[in-house]
């Protein structure tokens, strides 16, 4: 704010990677994380359609902007990346957070939405101990740098890939150490103030989709379930075996066999 006034928003060019032609598939990913973790899927889906795989604002190769904390704007930043590569609309694939933008893309910007895939994620807004959480990693994060968010792994991770998956538990680490404090911050605050999106969903005029990890526990089956049940057409929910919270990184192939049949289906 300056004099009153509120300044307006600037969109960010987003770093992207893209692969394949034919139907654009845009995939959004979670936070704190990149769009590195959609790399199995950006590979194997590129035979079958244009993915597009963006960093959100703050994060990976993406500049953080100065404005206040939103959702909203990292979907405008993703519609100011559609505008820049010509794509009209395309199927909008989002992991958790990437799936509240996905829903934010629902409610701003419909017509670039072809189609829409919710993954571990959920539509309910945070209740105030959430929000209080999120504000004190905030703090925390800006304070200690990303080692405050070590005690995330654990719940990101699943318990097959905790015991088993040596590999998949390093890299996400090397990820969490990786990040920008201030863009973890900035949307752990966006994420707070995001709000309900159920009514969205019901009035989603576009085909929609779940993806669950079977073993994800912060954003459950339940959640998965409740948000297909908002649609009109209920939409099928994909089951992820052996994954958790990061799906798409711990059981790579299924999550992309979820997305080769979404496709199909279209
Ligand atoms: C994510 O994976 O993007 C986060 O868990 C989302 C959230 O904190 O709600």
């Amino acid at each position: 704010m300056r004099g009153g006034a509120t300044l307006p928003s600037v969109t960010i060019d987003l770093a992207h990677e893209e692969a394949g032609s034919g139907r654009p598939v845009i995939l959004l990913h979670a936070f704190p994380l990149s769009r590195a973790m959609f790399a199995d899927q950006v590979a194997g889906l590129a035979d079958q359609a244009r993915v597009i795989a963006p960093d959100l604002r703050g994060f990976g190769e993406s500049q953080p902007g100065a404005d206040e904390p939103s959702l909203d704007l990292m979907a405008d930043d993703v519609a100011g990346l559609l505008d820049r590569l010509e794509v009209e609309a395309g199927v909008v694939a989002g992991l958790s957070m990437g799936g509240y933008v996905a829903m934010a893309m629902l409610r701003r910007h419909a017509e670039r939405v072809a189609a829409v895939v919710l993954m571990d994620t959920k539509a309910s807004a945070d209740d105030q101990p959430a929000r209080e959480n999120r504000e004190r990693v905030a703090r925390a994060v800006v304070e200690d740098g990303p080692s405050a968010l070590r005690p995330m792994l654990d719940a990101l991770l699943g318990e097959t890939t905790r015991a088993e998956r040596r590999g998949v538990v390093d890299m996400v680490s090397r990820w969490l150490d990786s990040v920008r404090p201030e863009a973890v911050a900035w949307a752990q605050r966006a994420m707070a103030a995001r709000p309900d999106s159920f009514a969205t969903l019901a009035g989603a005029l576009v085909p929609g989709f779940v993806v669950v990890g079977e073993e994800d526990t912060m954003t459950t089956r339940d959640d998965a379930l409740a948000m297909a049940a908002a649609f009109a057409q209920p939409p099928p929910v994909y089951v992820i075996p052996q994954a958790g919270h990061l799906s798409a990184v711990e059981n790579p192939d299924a999550v992309t066999g979820a997305l080769r049949d979404v496709l199909r289906r279209l």
